[in-house]
């Protein structure tokens, strides 16, 4: 997929997760310290928002149900263990947020 810069890393604060789209990928983005992170929107249990939940620090829980992902892997740390979305590298270019997607 074609690179593309989807948001300003300023404009991403953290604990706010941010919803951005690229053509037809949802995606959540998170930031924590100076680190931005991307994973799929649509949650593993039964695709709630991430985009909507609450982030603290590396944690965002789906506003659902209540699993639990760490942003920098992707993977579902309560309840939904082995459960995961995709996470993807993200590049920092000129202060914009470039997701490498597949
Ligand atoms: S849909 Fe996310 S916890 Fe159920």
């Amino acid at each position: 997929m074609k690179p593309v810069t989807v948001a300003r890393r300023d404009d991403v604060q953290a604990g706010r997760p941010r919803l951005v789209t690229v053509e037809d990928t949802r995606l959540v983005i998170t930031r924590v310290g100076d680190t931005v992170y991307a994973c799929a929107d649509a949650c593993a249990h039964k695709g709630g928002p991430l985009s909507e939940g609450k982030q603290s620090g590396t944690r965002l829980a789906c506003p659902w149900h209540g699993w639990m992902y760490d942003v920098r892997t992707g993977q579902c740390t309560f309840p939904g263990r082995g459960a995961a979305v995709a996470a993807y590298p993200v590049r920092i270019e000129a202060g914009g947020i470039v997701p490498e997607l597949p």
